[in-house]
């Protein structure tokens, strides 16, 4: 197990809070931060019964589940991440707001502090871009959810120096969880590949040549754990959408990544998926009001 340091995460959203999950797990202390109080609440809230199912499927005793909250700390208040030692950033997939948060970020910490970004799709070079000490600034990628999936993409951008890199491999390493080095291109490695996936997925629904759960079925029994929609969904369709745009813009708009109406148009009806309730699909029985 690594060094207990304090771990700031920015954003407690569907990556954020899973992130912070990991760490408190980790037996870190964990400071997760978040603009929007509402979401904090209902972070924390989804943490406890994370935990609370995981009491209950034997994965954790409640002595653990009561430390691992022990050490989470929800709040508004940006400057509790002073004696963070690193930082992950998982808010909005908006490049100028990044970097807004990045400078913030580095008049609050001490100088040691590794700041990583999550960004699925943006430059973590164009990131780091405005900030005085931009070798201290990566890429650590997880996948949704991140407790579960075992891969982790760390991305150096053209500054971050080899000390930074190596430490945090070590921290991922340290959780358990398997750490591939990718280049900082648009949507590294996974992501890249997931775009023309999820592109030729609505291709052929709005074709006509099989409708939304009968492409799922035919991929999982082709061998997919889930299927293209049930995936956009799990990743809320806003984020996926931004991504997307993101992927396509950054390859000067290269018609393999070209964006479509049908993930348009939803992302503009709140159907994120299964955190509104509503996306390729219905959840309608635990059905939340998306935020406005
Ligand atoms: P989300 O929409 O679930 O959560 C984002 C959170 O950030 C919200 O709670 C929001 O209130 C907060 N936020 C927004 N702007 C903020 C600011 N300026 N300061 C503080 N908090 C702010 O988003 P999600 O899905 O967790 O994605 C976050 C990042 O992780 C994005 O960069 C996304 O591309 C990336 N990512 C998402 C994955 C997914 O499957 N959803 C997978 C891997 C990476």
């Amino acid at each position: 197990m690594a060094e207990k340091i304090q771990i700031g995460v920015l954003g407690s959203g569907t990556m954020g809070n899973g992130i912070a999950q990991i760490a408190a797990t980790q037996g870190h202390d964990v400071i997760i931060v978040d603009n929007n109080e509402e979401a904090l609440v209902n972070a924390s809230k989804k943490l406890q019964k994370i935990f609370t199912r995981l009491v209950e499927k034997k994965r954790m005793t409640t002595e653990e589940m009561q430390a691992s909250i022990s050490r989470t700390t929800y709040t508004t208040d940006f400057e509790s991440l002073s004696n963070s030692k690193l930082i992950i950033e998982a808010i909005v997939e908006d490049l100028n707001v990044k970097q807004q948060v990045f400078e913030k970020l580095e008049n609050i910490v001490s100088e040691d502090c590794i700041l990583a970004t999550n960004t699925s799709s943006l430059s973590v070079t164009a990131v780091a871009s405005g900030c005085k000490k931009d070798s201290r600034v990566l890429g650590i990628h997880f996948f949704n959810p991140a407790p579960l999936m075992p891969l982790v993409e760390i991305v150096p951008g053209l500054a971050t120096d080899e000390q930074t890199l190596q430490n945090a491999k070590q921290i991922i390493d340290s959780w358990g969880k398997t750490v591939v080095i990718a280049k900082d291109t648009p949507g590294f490695i996974v992501n890249r590949i997931a775009r023309p996936f999820y592109g030729e997925s609505i291709r052929i629904l709005e074709e006509g040549v099989a409708d939304v759960a009968t492409i799922d079925w035919a991929l999982k029994e082709y061998g997919f754990r889930m299927g293209p929609f049930e995936l956009m969904d799990l990743i809320g369709n806003d984020v996926n959408y931004k991504v997307t745009c993101s992927v396509f813009a950054a390859f000067f708009y290269d018609q393999r990544y070209k964006p479509s109406f049908t993930q348009q148009r939803l992302v503009e009806a709140r159907r994120y998926g299964r955190k509104s309730g509503h996306g390729y699909y219905s959840y309608a029985e635990n059905a939340q009001k998306p935020e406005a």
